[in-house]
């Protein structure tokens, strides 16, 4: 075989090979591109928790001023917490992130992290107690009771006064450490494995249902528009 022939051979092999990991890439970059990854998913999703905590707050000025409160609307957010947040969000961050930092047995070193992962654990804990409270007293046929009323009005606080801290621990301390211990393809299985979950639980769409259904709520609380929230200076 001449020379030539062979340097051609060599070229195109290169130039076949080249295209093959080109086009790889470039349908690996626009499937992330289309795809929400995982930490952003549960991020969206603290989105939606922090506006019940919202309407948690409302329903506790209402007790607080003696107003009339809306205990089915009430009723109705912590069951979004009780089946979105407790019984799926918090589901994937306990088996999927926090064993990331958490120490398997044969590691002398707990990561620095895990600390905070059992502590947030404990909370998930605490928490779902607390909104199986709260559905209860806002569900009972004497919610009106100053007695029961005081008491939602204490989970409700001691709810908010938890879960703030929490989420905002989560965002800027866990979940930007996740990609740092997880490979490419373990990220990518990640957003696969939250994505079906989602759909498989609560259906297409989920999300922006749920952001209408608690969009809903903030209206006929009056907290919705949000340019109320405008500070201004004095
Ligand atoms: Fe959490
Ligand atoms: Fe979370």
């Amino acid at each position: 075989m001449q020379k030539s022939n062979i340097v051609i051979g060599i070229l195109l092999a290169s130039t076949i090979t080249f295209g093959a990991l080109y086009y790889r890439r470039v349908t690996f970059m626009k499937t992330c591109w289309q795809e929400v990854p995982p930490t952003e998913d549960l991020m969206r999703e603290h989105g939606i928790l922090n506006r019940i905590l919202r309407i948690y707050e409302k329903v506790e000025e209402q007790i607080a001023t003696k107003q009339p409160i809306n205990n089915m609307l009430l009723a109705d957010a912590a069951i979004i917490i009780r089946d979105f947040i407790h019984n799926y969000h918090e589901k994937l961050e306990e088996n999927y992130l926090f064993p990331l930092f958490e120490k398997p047995t044969h590691q002398k070193e707990a990561h620095p992290l895990s600390r905070l992962t059992g502590i947030l654990r404990s909370q998930h804990a605490a928490g779902r107690l607390v909104t199986d409270m709260i559905i209860y007293r806002a569900t009972l046929p004497n919610v009106n009771d100053p007695e029961n009323l005081k008491k939602l009005a204490e989970d409700l606080k001691g709810f908010v006064g938890m879960y703030r801290p929490h989420e905002n621990r989560e965002d800027t301390e866990l979940f930007p450490e996740v990609r740092k211990h997880v490979t490419e393809g373990e990220f990518e299985r990640l957003t696969d494995l939250f994505e079906d979950t989602e759909h498989e639980k609560f259906g297409k769409d989920a999300y922006e249902k749920l952001v209408h259904r608690v969009a809903e709520m903030e209206k006929a609380l009056g907290i919705f528009n949000i340019s109320e929230y405008t500070a201004h200076a004095v």
